[in-house]
């Protein structure tokens, strides 16, 4: 048996009269007289296609009893003009075998509208459902698009490793890895956990970031990018957070922070404008059901530049917004202050409408690598603040000084000695160099309008919650 002819492609382009055979799993059923009609889908795009089974066909009756909502089968036929609105062909079945049954009154996805929440629970069911189905598909257009663009350009894509000893944001949320029985540590005479004994003979964690790696790969290659699933364990239960996500983070050498948001905004330029192209029907889904601002977004992302306004002036936006009483805000705002997701969604969402790099933060709330600007006071990082989502990028040019690094090391309280590696890179041919790092699933929400990162991911990973 060989996966047969993908729905997408019949409903484009196949034509009355070929005779051919499909497979996939029944979205519904509906008796007639003398006939049922059989909506198919196969995964390969929003709409199923349309099948008649007519009473003629060998064992019309047993197989309908055995065809019902969520059944696996293979149904061969041939094509007609379809006079139902919104299709242009359907398929007169001539075989139909049914694989797995499903039992109609047990089955979970019945035909009325299920909450996102309730869809959670059955998450080896839920991508049978249209929103899903849409979201997984526009996901993987993402990702072929990021490929895409960073493969134009001659980035390479380097892998970075996920088992870590170093903690890349110097923020402490990672997830240790460990292979003691944790009911019996070996402990050192101080009492302590001795890692001495553990795997690798220190403590190990999940990475937070793949930068450091890709770091040493750009003083070699020049342009790379990493895409690959990374780990938080702060415990965050919002709809923009999850514990397990995916990064895509370019590095690269001989770039300052105005190349690294120039990368950036046409990043997001590309990858739009690739899905609003390959996923038409997916994209007019959402924002006719989910968000009814998502096709007017990409086209604002597409055809317009983004903001750009340094840390400074935007604190003095948010300030002569209160001032003018126009926006209150829970956290209060004043120079030094980490921007809330409130503030970021006032810049990008009411005040510029479109999205906003912010540059130039304190240098006290962000990150050691984060180059010193010349006032002392501020880094050369960029915040990429999205509608609706906040923080959807976050990057910076890197310290490239060997002594200025160090200084950094030591004032963020980090081991110099963990970082030996990383000042090496400055001791020889270092460069002047720039990277960021895209939140993935914070991507595909902005994309489709879903609210919740929870559902632009297969499987979410998040506080309490390790199903599937
Ligand atoms: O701003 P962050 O922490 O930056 C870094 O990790 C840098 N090392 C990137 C770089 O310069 N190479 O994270 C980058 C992005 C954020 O802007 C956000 O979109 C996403 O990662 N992100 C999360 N997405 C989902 N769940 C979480 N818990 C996230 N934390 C960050
Ligand atoms: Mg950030």
């Amino acid at each position: 048996m060989t996966n047969s002819q993908r729905i997408k492609h019949i409903l484009k382009s196949g034509q009355p009269g070929e005779t051919l055979t499909i497979q996939g799993w029944v979205r519904t059923k509906r008796s007639a007289k003398k006939f049922t009609f059989i909506e198919v889908n196969d995964g390969s795009s929003m709409n199923g296609l349309q099948v008649i089974a007519s009473e003629d066909i060998p064992g019309y009756e047993t197989h309908m009893e055995r065809v019902s909502t969520g059944a696996s089968v293979q149904i061969t036929g041939t094509l007609a003009e379809s006079p139902g609105k919104g299709q242009s062909v359907e398929l007169q079945a001539s075989d139909i075998e049914v694989f797995g049954e499903s039992d109609g009154e047990t089955y979970p996805l019945q035909k009325k509208r299920h909450s996102f929440e309730f869809l959670r629970t059955i998450g080896h069911l839920r991508s049978r459902t249209n929103t899903l189905g849409a979201v997984f598909r526009v996901r993987n257009a993402c990702a072929i698009a990021i490929h895409e663009f960073f493969w134009k350009r001659d980035f390479l894509w380097m892998h970075t490793p996920i088992l870590t000893a170093s903690d890349c944001e110097g923020a402490g949320e990672m997830f240790t890895v460990t292979r003691f029985n944790l009911d019996s540590i070996p402990q050192s005479e101080s009492g302590k956990a001795d890692y001495s004994q553990d795997f690798f003979g220190r403590p190990a964690y999940l990475t937070v970031s793949g930068q450091l790696e890709a770091e040493i790969m750009s003083m070699a290659f020049s342009n790379v990018y990493t895409f690959g699933p990374t780990f938080r364990a702060e415990n965050s239960n919002t709809a923009r957070h999850l514990a397990e996500f995916w990064m895509v983070e370019p590095e690269m050498a001989f770039c300052n922070l105005e190349g690294n948001m120039d990368l950036a905004e046409a990043f997001l330029k590309h990858v739009f404008s690739y899905v609003m192209e390959n996923c038409a029907d997916d994209m007019a889904f959402f924002n006719q059901r989910i968000e009814k601002t998502v096709l007017e977004t990409a086209e604002n992302i597409i055809d317009n530049d983004f903001e750009r306004v340094t840390y400074t002036d935007a604190i003095a936006l948010l300030e002569r917004a209160i001032k003018n009483s126009d926006k209150t805000f829970e956290f209060p705002v004043e120079w030094g202050i980490d921007l809330q997701s409130e503030h970021e969604r006032y810049l990008a969402e009411e005040l510029f409408k479109k999205p906003v790099i912010v540059t130039d933060y304190p240098a006290e709330i962000k990150a050691f690598y984060m180059r010193l600007n010349d006032d002392n006071k501020t880094v050369a990082a960029m915040d990429v603040l999205a509608p609706r989502i906040g923080e959807i990028i976050g990057g910076a040019q890197r310290e490239e000084r060997l002594d200025v690094l160090e200084r950094r090391i030591t004032e963020a309280g980090l081991p110099k000695e963990d970082y030996w590696w990383y000042l090496d890179l400055r001791r020889y041919g270092t460069v002047p160099h720039a990277g960021f790092g895209l939140g993935f699933e914070r991507l595909v929400q902005f994309m489709t309008g879903m609210s919740n990162i929870r559902d632009v991911i297969p499987f979410p990973r998040t506080p309490d919650n390790l199903d599937f």
